[in-house]
């Protein structure tokens, strides 16, 4: 049985989400409650101020969604914050460096929650230095908390819990406006800069780079499969491992319970169901409306951190203005075969070495998209 694609899925960027027709009150019965319980609990904790701050900023975002933040509280008033190394992605991430801009948008999530209850955070990163091409079992960051009634509270704090990335078809009828790109220009700074675009000519060579980018990471084996191994497919397999790349619906549920949908067929780029969700795929990434980027002056785990900083303000506040948004991070890649890409992309956008671009994202206009999965808060403290 061929799938209708109008019907059926919607497999976007390094993520998936799966939708039906109609949604009504049984496709609330399939919702993976238990792993969406963490975007409820964050405001509902009381107590230690630290597991309040640590809830709130696992629901930062990162690369898919694995959730590699693991957090040591025997110290009282302190953390340290380790990444957990076998939640890393060698093939399209093999440096670590979009592991650590999500740790990045950990930590600022973290400080906004501490903020919001009357302390400060003093962090330190990498407090015993960074040096090896990956990451290591050493500490990315060492965090102190310090009550501070004058503390500055954040006004994108109550956007940590709408925030979403919006991997749907952006509505090609409504434009970006400059008071949006400058909104969000204003969000960087020297540390990471935040550059938009909404210019005609630009946004066209942009999708067309951006899609193209999007297409070598499906055509070379071992970065699409990386995806495929972390897919979770209907609310029983996200219960029980909420990460990865979920697949989740009434639609879903029923296509994979007929086998029309499995791991096979999503393995298989000749599958003529997969290769017309890839070119769905393909068509979101081309209905941005606008882009921004974010440049570091170099590539340090320092400027990793802080560019994470600045791409999940720049998140907090795509929510606040009501618009949609997705990270392309296809072209940013460091393996062989996307190098001309990545130059390509660096050129396009005048950003010379030793300057790095870390982020790069489409704007937009779209339906609002489900919160994604998380492991509870207590699951990412570490035990002794
Ligand atoms: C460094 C980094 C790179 C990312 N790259 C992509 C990407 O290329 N495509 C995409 O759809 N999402 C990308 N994401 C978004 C994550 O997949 C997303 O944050 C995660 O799945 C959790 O979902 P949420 O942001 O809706 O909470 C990226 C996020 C980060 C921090």
């Amino acid at each position: 049985m061929a799938v209708s694609r109008r019907q059926v899925l919607k497999i976007i960027g390094s993520g998936v989400v799966i939708t039906a027709a109609g949604v009504g009150g049984f496709a609330l019965t399939r919702a993976p409650t238990v792993a969406l319980a963490p975007w409820g609990a964050a405001s509902r904790i009381e107590g230690d101020v630290r597991i309040k701050a640590l809830a709130h900023a696992i629901l930062a975002p990162n690369p898919h969604n694995r959730q590699p933040w693991l957090v040591d509280l025997d110290t009282p008033s302190e953390a340290t914050l380790y990444c957990q190394l076998d939640r890393r992605l060698p093939e399209t991430d093999p440096f670590d460096r979009q592991i650590t801009i999500g740790l990045g948008c950990f930590l600022e999530l973290m400080r906004m929650a501490a903020a919001e209850m009357g302390y400060q955070l003093e962090a330190t990163p990498f407090p015993e230095g960074s040096t090896g091409a990956r990451l290591d079992a050493k500490p990315i960051a060492h965090i102190k908390f310090i009550e501070d009634p004058d503390v500055a509270t954040d006004p994108l704090f109550r956007q940590i819990f709408v925030r979403r990335t919006n991997r749907e078809l952006f509505d090609m009828a409504q434009p970006i406006s400059a008071n949006h790109i400058s909104a969000l220009e204003g969000i960087g700074d020297g540390d990471a800069a935040l550059i938009g675009n909404n210019d005609a000519a630009k946004l066209d060579e942009m999708r067309a780079l951006t899609s193209s980018a999007f297409q070598i990471e499906i055509d070379t084996p071992r970065t699409y499969m990386e995806s495929v191994h972390l897919m979770r497919i209907g609310k029983a397999e996200i219960n029980a491992n909420p990460d990865g790349i979920s697949l989740r619906g009434v639609m879903i549920e029923g296509l994979y319970g007929a086998g029309i949908v499995s791991r096979d067929m999503l393995s298989d780029l000749d599958d003529p169901n997969n290769r017309a969700v890839i070119a769905d795929m393909r068509k979101a990434i081309e209905s941005a409306m606008g882009h921004f980027w974010i440049t570091t002056p170099d590539d340090s785990r320092i400027s990793q951190l802080e560019a994470g900083r600045v791409y999940v303000r720049a998140n907090l506040k795509v929510a606040e203005m009501g618009l949609a948004m997705q990270p392309l991070s296809q072209a940013l890649q460091e393996y062989p075969e996307m190098d001309g890409h990545y130059s390509d992309l660096h050129n396009m956008l005048g950003v010379a070495f030793p300057n790095r671009v870390q982020m790069l994202v489409r704007l937009g206009y779209a339906d609002e998209t489900w919160p994604s999965p998380r492991w509870p808060v207590e699951s990412r403290i570490i035990t002794h």
